[in-house]
């Protein structure tokens, strides 16, 4: 889909860029000519993704943070820019999440939901913003959220308070900060079967229900979404802010819709349903 120096010049960092959709979003960055920045709090999995990304021929750093603590992440994007050169675009991918009823959430859990994904995605933007806008260098910034931003959803109400703050973000500074040349656009994503998300969100006896939910009958392939951010970090999109895609099979518009539960059935039966409810012609 794209060309192999899609990328070329690009210097991309990617928050929770050890595993995951941020693991795939690095290692595709890098196969397209960007170097990669990728920090998150555990060292292990940072270097494997920098030393694949090296193993084959392209050039990565990494570097410990925590996204909650703004001086730890200013340390850290000091410490890759001096690897790989200035930043050009950031990806907010860090997130912590897990399914509670919240009559029974702390005030500390609910704290370090927030602390991470609205925080976090703060002090990493801003940590960015301010030195595009000292340099007087472009800059992009995407973040990945989740379609609840806007339906919000029973049981990860920390969650999506701060999926909904993220999103509210993209789309104010999309505008403050496009003087500057800097564009911000989001992803929300449907189910995507990695490690961190399905062993905290999905039970397993509740996969094949979840799989349902999805019109496309499948989950997102983490190489689909690395593809969809290519897009959002590169020139393509040069007008394109304060956007967020959806890239989910289908899953939310199935979950709103009055009459989807037609599609659960074979063709033949709703038809024939449909049939016996037309009043016959005269
Ligand atoms: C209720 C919980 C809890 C749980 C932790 N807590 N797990 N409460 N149910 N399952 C409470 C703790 O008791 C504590 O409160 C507070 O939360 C903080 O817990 P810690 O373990 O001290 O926090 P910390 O070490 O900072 O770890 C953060 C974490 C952890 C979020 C709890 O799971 C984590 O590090 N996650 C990172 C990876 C991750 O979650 N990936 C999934 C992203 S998927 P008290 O009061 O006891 O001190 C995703 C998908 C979205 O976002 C969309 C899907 C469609
Ligand atoms: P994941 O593998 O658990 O990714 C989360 C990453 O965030 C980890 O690398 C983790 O690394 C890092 N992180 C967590 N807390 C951090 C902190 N305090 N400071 C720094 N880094 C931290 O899960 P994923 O599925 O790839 O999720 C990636 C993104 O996609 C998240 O924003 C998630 O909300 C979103 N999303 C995923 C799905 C899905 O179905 N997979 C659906 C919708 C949205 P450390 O633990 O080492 O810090």
């Amino acid at each position: 889909m794209f060309r192999h120096d899609a990328l070329q010049g690009e210097v991309i960092v990617i928050s929770g860029g050890g595993t995951g959709l941020g693991r795939a979003m690095a290692e595709r960055f890098a196969a397209l000519g960007a170097r990669v920045g990728v920090f998150g709090r555990r060292e292990a999995p940072l270097q494997e993704v920098v030393g694949a990304i090296q193993g084959a021929g392209s050039h990565a750093a990494w570097a410990t943070a925590d996204v909650r603590d703004a001086d730890q992440i200013k340390a850290a994007i000091d410490s890759l820019e001096r690897q790989l050169g200035p930043a050009t675009g950031l990806v907010n991918n860090a997130a912590g999440n897990f399914l509670a009823t919240t009559e029974d959430l702390s005030p500390n859990a609910f704290d370090a939901i927030v602390r991470i994904v609205l925080h976090g995605s703060f002090h990493c933007t801003r940590d960015l913003g301010r030195r595009w806008i000292a340099r007087g260098t472009p800059g992009k910034v995407l973040s990945i959220v989740t379609t609840y931003a806007w339906t919000g959803s029973a049981f990860v109400v920390p969650s999506a308070c701060a999926k909904a703050g993220v999103l509210a973000m993209t789309k104010s500074l999309a505008v403050e900060w496009a003087t500057y040349g800097i564009r911000l656009n989001a992803i929300a994503p449907g189910p995507f079967p990695t490690e961190g998300a399905f062993s905290k969100l999905m039970p397993k006896e509740l996969e094949e229900d979840a799989l349902r939910q999805v019109p496309l009958g499948r989950f997102g392939d983490p190489a689909e979404l690395a593809d969809l951010a290519v897009y959002l970090l590169g020139p393509a999109s040069a007008y394109m802010t304060g956007e967020c895609v959806v890239l989910d099979g289908g899953e939310h518009l199935k979950a709103g819709q009055e009459f989807a539960r037609f599609v659960d059935l074979p063709r033949d039966v709703v038809k024939g349903m449909m049939a016996a409810l037309r009043p016959a012609r005269s």
